[in-house]
């Protein structure tokens, strides 16, 4: 076997970890991002990090990150924290679930090991949100364990390193890149080698034009060596998204508008606020579908005005198109199913509820719109 194959890479050459790992830590020495979950050795501070970072790009995180631990700067505060604050704070990085995790694996260590963070894979086994990323990234760079970690940068310098050409999203090559990734991993500095591949990733061996003179694992990547670095991993296209049609509306009683709230086990945007709105059936205009929506979902009957504004928005797989209505409140008392609660709230309110991004767009312009109406 010559130095860089890793057939098998439970049994990674020594040389090529030795040679690896010194090359990759003095490029992140010098090239690393000044990152605020990297001034100090938190596991807390880390945890938020790498839950914010899931799905989420680092320049959208910082100011998130900053805002939640000021507001929540150890495991105990937020442990007492109350959800509804929790997901204020986490509102427009999305992937809500993340946030409401976060929030019970505090509760739980905080319960089990009085606001520290163990040290140990063992006590972290079944903490809410806590895989095998998330667990192995808090504690190689809060303590240095000698744990692997593998996400999208990461695998992508993996697959390039080696060359492997199949899809890493299938369980072979997951498997694979697992056992590499831990091969390589150096014995000491392990947090930093784990984060130094996901910034080389990141900022160097990018999905397109990879810039790879600059690459301190040039002289031994197979895919540079090929030249065609881009064309590893394999990349499967997108799946085109799901149209889906939507109509909502705003109900006013007076000066208040109604807002509703999500139930818990929603599979999206669980417990978040927003106003009452659903998927249109087939054949139905989006008028009539408002109506319908109002009435099955808040037991109101309403008297539907104008169009206040269309919003487009992309979650997961689904294009949403959603058609919102002004109502003004006719009759009835609001009943709880689809929704667990109602408040009839003025629209200066709105500030203090957690709502979904298209939901927060729809408030803006209400408040807007209301303001406007008392200047003429
Ligand atoms: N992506 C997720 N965690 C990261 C980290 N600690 N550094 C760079 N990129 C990351």
């Amino acid at each position: 076997m010559n130095d860089h194959s890793l057939d098998s890479p439970g049994e990674a050459p020594v040389r090529l970890r030795r040679w690896l790992a010194p090359r990759l830590l003095d490029w992140f020495r010098l090239h690393q991002r000044d990152l605020p979950w990297r001034w100090d050795r938190d596991p807390y501070r880390i945890w938020v990090s790498e839950v914010m970072l899931q799905q989420t790009q680092v320049a959208t995180v910082t100011a998130y990150f900053e805002r939640f631990l000021a507001r929540f700067p150890t495991l105990a505060d937020l442990a007492h924290a109350d959800e509804q604050e929790v997901l204020r704070l986490w509102e427009g990085l999305g992937y809500y679930r993340r946030a409401r995790h976060l929030l019970q694996a505090a509760r739980l260590l905080h319960a089990r090991h009085g606001g520290t963070f163990p040290a140990d894979p063992e006590a972290l086994r079944d903490v809410p949100g806590l895989g095998d990323y998330t667990r192995n990234a808090v504690l190689s760079q809060a303590f240095d364990l000698r744990l692997p970690i593998l996400e999208a940068n990461s695998i992508r310098v993996l697959s390039r390193l080696f060359a492997r050409t199949e899809d890493p999203r299938t369980t072979t090559a997951r498997r694979w890149l697992w056992q590499a990734a831990e091969a390589l991993l150096p014995t000491r500095e392990v947090g930093d080698f784990n984060q130094a591949l996901m910034e080389l990733g990141a900022l160097v061996c990018t999905p397109e034009k990879p810039n790879c003179p600059t690459c301190p694992l040039r002289s031994r990547c197979q895919a540079h060596a090929s030249g065609q670095p881009e064309a590893f991993p394999r990349r499967t296209p997108p799946t085109p998204p799901t149209e889906v049609r939507e109509a909502g509306v705003v109900i006013r009683r007076g000066e208040q508008v109604l807002l509703v709230q999500r139930p818990a086990e929603a599979d999206r945007w669980a417990s978040m606020w927003e106003f009452p709105h659903g998927q249109l059936h087939e054949g139905e205009s989006h008028e009539q579908a408002a109506v319908r929506l109002a009435g099955e979902r808040t037991g109101l009957t309403i008297r539907l005005g104008g169009e206040l504004q269309t919003i487009r928005h992309g979650v997961t797989r689904f294009r949403i198109t959603l058609v919102c209505f002004e109502a003004e409140y006719e009759s009835g008392e609001f009943v709880a199913g689809y929704y667990h609660r109602a408040v009839w709230i003025a629209p200066e309110e709105l500030q203090a509820y957690p709502v979904s991004s298209p939901q927060r767009r729809l408030a803006r312009s209400l408040a807007q719109t209301n303001r406007q109406r008392r200047l003429f």
